[in-house]
């Protein structure tokens, strides 16, 4: 690869909340160049991200939220790189509940990380979680939605410390504002756009979900 760029990698597992127990697999993103990567969540097993990252330097690993199936293998990367794991704060409790003592450095809202010449600017979108984040990488067109935001609406607020009002002032105030061809790159399922998704803030308000 020449100049920064993109990469996809899934994995799959089970996610855990309230009791409960779902089969989900995940979104895992790279973004890099032959050199340098930074890793966007890190779910479920560490073998086929080490594989996608091959002999490239990880200079964080970043989590757009603490559900256990975006963080289950953080720790493990983090050692094994040598990398610091970044979380919002604000997502404690749910860090605490899979890794409890673990340690992570905290994410500001409008902190920007530069990875390969990219600048990536953290935006604070709180709703699914307390502490949820999206990346958004203007001089790649995209947006690292993590739960947030979805091809077909938000990301679920029906478990603990989620709140629909909340998702929808996130996405309304500091997503939808973005440029129309942004591509969307969410923690789970296809890509879409801000452009295709914008028109249907109403709906999903009027349906509640
Ligand atoms: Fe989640």
């Amino acid at each position: 690869m020449t100049g920064a760029g993109i990469e996809l990698v899934e994995t799959s597992g089970v996610f855990a909340l309230d009791g409960g127990t779902w089969e989900v697999s995940n979104n895992i993103w790279l973004i890099g160049d032959d050199r340098e990567v930074l890793i966007v969540d890190a779910s479920h097993e560490a073998g086929p991200i080490v594989e996608a990252v091959g002999d490239r330097d990880v200079i964080a690993i970043v989590c757009t939220h603490a559900h256990n199936d975006h963080i289950t293998v953080a720790p493990e990367l983090a050692a094994h790189y040598g990398a610091p794991i970044r979380l919002h704060p604000a997502d404690r409790p749910l860090w605490d509940s899979s890794h409890p003592g673990e340690k992570y450095a905290p994410l500001t809202d409008g902190e920007r990380i530069v990875v390969a010449g990219v600048e990536v600017r953290v935006i604070h979108t709180a709703g699914h979680s307390p502490g949820s984040v999206c990346l958004h990488a203007p001089q790649l067109d995209s947006l690292f939605s993590g739960d947030t935001l979805f091809s077909g609406g938000p990301g679920a607020t029906g478990r603990s410390l989620s709140d629909f009002p909340t998702i929808i002032d996130s996405i309304r105030s500091r997503l939808l504002p973005l440029p129309p061809d942004t591509v969307v790159r969410p923690g789970h399922g296809a890509c879409t756009t801000i452009g295709a998704e914008a028109p249907h803030l109403g709906e999903w308000i009027a349906r509640g979900y």
